[in-house]
């Protein structure tokens, strides 16, 4: 069977669904492609959604414990995982229901299959049928998925990667944690909190190396009372899955580490899936990595394929493959527009949780960006003080000469919450003076932004700085 469409989307993750659904509403006739049975991709099926479904739980969790010193106590809980993973399960299936629908209510075709180019022109789809779908323009959106190290094989029993430790129906008693980045300290914080000791080993000096050291030194500090141990500068060398627990070697300074954990989760990064896509049939160019090499439209080296999401590389983040997607889809359309963001946010969402926006403040310094920095700590925050989380705080960086906001840092309580109004101030290119000037409401933890800005105008009245 063959069929000519306009435009084929090869993937249903956040960047795929949103590149149909735009391609749609744009007046195209839309196949969307997706090898799951179900759609959302990674972030819905097996990434944000999931994992900030369970972080909400040991938020609560930490913070019923956290009132004993405010005089309320409540009784240990009684978790019980198998409901915790229904529960995880249904929110997982509303939301996937809902981009059923949306497809539907638009017309978009969704085949449920495997994607392989046969040329630049056609794709073989591999399902229940096997069909031939030829296309005009044909946007990749396939996503990335877990890498692990050449010495561990990951049997999702006892060795968890970043989907495993997702679905877990008994609270492990111990569990080492490989990679401090992203998913390593999210996971941390959700087992930590639900009563596994776990520790974490990361092979570089510090956690969460993409972020500020002002920042992730906050966390760590807090990360250390919450878990058993943090390894850094330390290299896991040797892991044997044996039947109960698993083995592991580690080098730290030169000293070997022997220890033996429940269960042991990897997450050192993502490879992106490209490997399977019969690219070779294309002449599209991907880089050492694998991952697809776009333009500012978001077209490949080929004329007629674009390609948007984790599969073109970093940041790989939800947010950025969706506005990466719509902006796909206009381009597929003949609207003229470019994949041109001042910033990306960057959230990890663990407690307290770390979010930027622009370059971080070590980006300004490695490029020799000029930049002054304003400040506010939290400990001068009504609202922080009340929830009894004074340890964040919320820096910016302006362009010394004229104070325009060119990055900010948050750490903090619902940081997550607060850096959208710092990225839309960028966007805007507010100066000090416009983010002082606006009224925040009293008591929020969003004032700490206009505080910081009012610390940059010297108008602060919530600090006394001589
Ligand atoms: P994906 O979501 O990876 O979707 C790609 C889709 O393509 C998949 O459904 C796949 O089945 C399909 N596919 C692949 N190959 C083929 C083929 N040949 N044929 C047909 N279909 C194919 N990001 C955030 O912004 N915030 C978060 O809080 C966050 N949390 C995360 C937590 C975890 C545990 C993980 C793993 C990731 C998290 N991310 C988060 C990252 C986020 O999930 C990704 O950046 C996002 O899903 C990328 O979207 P995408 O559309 O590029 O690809
Ligand atoms: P990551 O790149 O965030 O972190 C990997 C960490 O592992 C790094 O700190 C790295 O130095 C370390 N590492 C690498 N090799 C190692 C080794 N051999 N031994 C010990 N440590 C090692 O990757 P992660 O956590 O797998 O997440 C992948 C991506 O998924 C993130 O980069 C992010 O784009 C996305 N994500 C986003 C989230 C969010 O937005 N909140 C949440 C989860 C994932």
């Amino acid at each position: 069977m063959s069929k000519n469409n306009k435009v084929v989307v090869i993937g249903a993750g956040p960047g795929g669904y949103a590149a149909a659904f735009r391609a749609a509403d744009l007046g195209n006739q839309v196949t969307l492609i997706e090898k799951d049975d179900s759609l959302g991709g990674v972030c819905l099926n097996r990434g944000c959604i999931p994992s900030k479904t369970l972080l909400h739980l040991s938020k609560v969790i930490d913070e019923a414990e956290s009132l004993k010193k405010a005089g309320i106590e409540f009784s240990n809980p009684n978790i019980d995982m198998k409901k915790i993973q229904s529960w995880k399960n249904r929110v997982i299936k509303k939301l996937g229901g809902g981009i059923k629908l949306l497809a539907k209510n638009r017309n978009v075709n969704v085949i449920h299959g495997t994607a392989n180019f046969i040329n630049d022109k056609s794709i073989k789809v591999t399902g229940e049928n096997e069909e031939i779908i030829n296309f005009e323009k044909c946007i990749i959106a396939t996503g990335s998925r877990p890498s692990t190290l050449p010495f561990i094989e990951i049997d999702h029993s006892n060795i968890l990667d970043s989907t495993s430790v997702l679905s877990l129906d008994k609270i492990p008693k111990n569990m080492l944690v490989i990679g401090g980045g992203y998913i390593g300290l999210e996971m941390a914080t959700v087992y930590s909190s639900l009563g596994t000791k776990v520790d974490v080993v990361e092979f570089l000096p510090r956690l969460l190396p993409g972020a500020d050291l002002d920042l992730t030194e906050i966390l760590h500090k807090s990360l250390k009372n919450k878990l058993n141990n943090i390894l850094l500068n330390t290299k896991v060398t040797k892991v044997i899955n044996k039947k109960s627990q698993v083995e592991v070697t580690m080098e730290s300074e030169g000293e070997k580490i022997i220890s033996k954990y429940e269960k042991v989760l990897v997450c050192i990064g993502r490879i992106p899936n490209t490997d399977k896509l019969s690219l070779e049939n294309t002449g599209l160019d991907i880089d050492s990595k694998g991952f697809i090499t776009v333009d500012e439209y978001r077209r490949t080296n080929i004329n007629g394929i674009y390609a948007i999401g984790d599969v073109t590389g970093n940041p790989m983040l939800a947010h950025k493959a969706t506005h990466e997607g719509k902006v796909a889809a206009e381009v597929c359309s003949k609207i003229p527009t470019t994949f041109e963001p001042q910033v990306i946010p960057a959230v990890i969402f663990t407690d307290p949780e770390i979010a930027w926006a622009g370059p971080t403040e070590e980006e300004l310094k490695e490029n020799n960006i000029a930049y002054e920095k304003a400040e506010f700590p939290w400990q001068a925050s009504g609202k922080a003080i009340s929830l009894g989380r004074t340890e964040g705080k919320t820096k910016i960086m302006f362009e010394p000469e004229s104070k325009r906001v060119i990055a900010v840092g948050i750490i903090g309580y619902n940081a997550s919450d607060l850096i959208g109004e710092a990225a839309l101030a960028i966007e805007m290119g507010c100066y000090s003076e416009d983010i002082a000037l606006t009224i925040h409401p009293h008591p929020t933890l969003t004032e700490t932004f206009s505080n910081a800005a009012e610390v940059m105008e010297k108008t602060i009245t919530d600090l006394y700085i001589p």
